[in-house]
């Protein structure tokens, strides 16, 4: 039987290193965050072309964290994708936002500019956008110019899209910061749970 998720395939693959990197961090002393972890924010940070990545305990923190990082607080109105908004919905409730649903294109499922520009004119402080199935949303350059137009600030949620790219423009550089996931199943998976605002500011 071959499952969708096997990870096991792919931690084997890269076994030796894995155990090289786990025996340097347990001789290094340094359990949480550390050298290593630095590291690996700088490398991100350069390879997406972003100026700033710092790592959290998931991606779901991420855009909670973010989203307060953006001021957003209390009663302030943050506009999410019906079809895979939960995570960013989670996160704007803790943070005390009120999510508005847009809706999403029927081949790309992803949002799309006439969406954004619906939520703007429905007074969002924030958007949401996320990129879907290791894809850039193929209007996110145009809702990145829309958002910067109106004021309005633009979280990109790339848990499911490392390393997507549209015009030689990685995702994550396009808005004001953007969310990553590194849950094992993610197309760069921890073995365990982490995540990371990436941000130019
Ligand atoms: C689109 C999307 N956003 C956010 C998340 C949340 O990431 P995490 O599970 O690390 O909290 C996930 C994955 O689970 C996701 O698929």
């Amino acid at each position: 039987m071959q499952l969708i998720n096997n990870l096991s395939s792919r931690i084997t693959k890269y076994e030796m290193e894995i155990r090289q990197s786990i025996d340097r961090v347990i001789t290094s002393g340094w359990l949480v965050l550390g050298p290593e972890v630095k590291q690996f924010e700088q490398s991100f940070a350069q390879y997406l072309g972003a100026e700033h990545c710092i790592t959290l305990a998931n991606g779901t923190d991420a855009i909670e964290l973010a989203l307060k990082a953006m001021g957003i607080g209390v009663g302030d109105r943050v506009a999410t994708v019906a079809n895979a908004g939960m995570y960013a919905t989670t996160a704007m409730l803790a943070a005390g936002a009120e999510p508005y649903f847009m809706d999403v294109d029927f081949e790309t499922r992803c949002t799309t500019l006439a969406e954004v520009k619906r939520a703007i004119e429905n007074e969002v402080k924030a958007v949401i956008v996320t990129h879907l199935y290791g894809l850039a949303i193929p209007e996110i350059s145009q809702i990145a110019v829309c958002c910067a137009q109106k004021g309005v600030l633009l979280l990109e949620d790339c848990a499911q899209a490392h390393g997507a790219e549209l015009e030689n423009q990685k995702v994550g550089t396009f808005g004001d910061a953007a969310c990553f996931s590194f849950y094992p199943t993610k197309n760069l998976g921890a073995l365990g749970d982490g995540g990371a605002v990436v941000t130019n500011n």
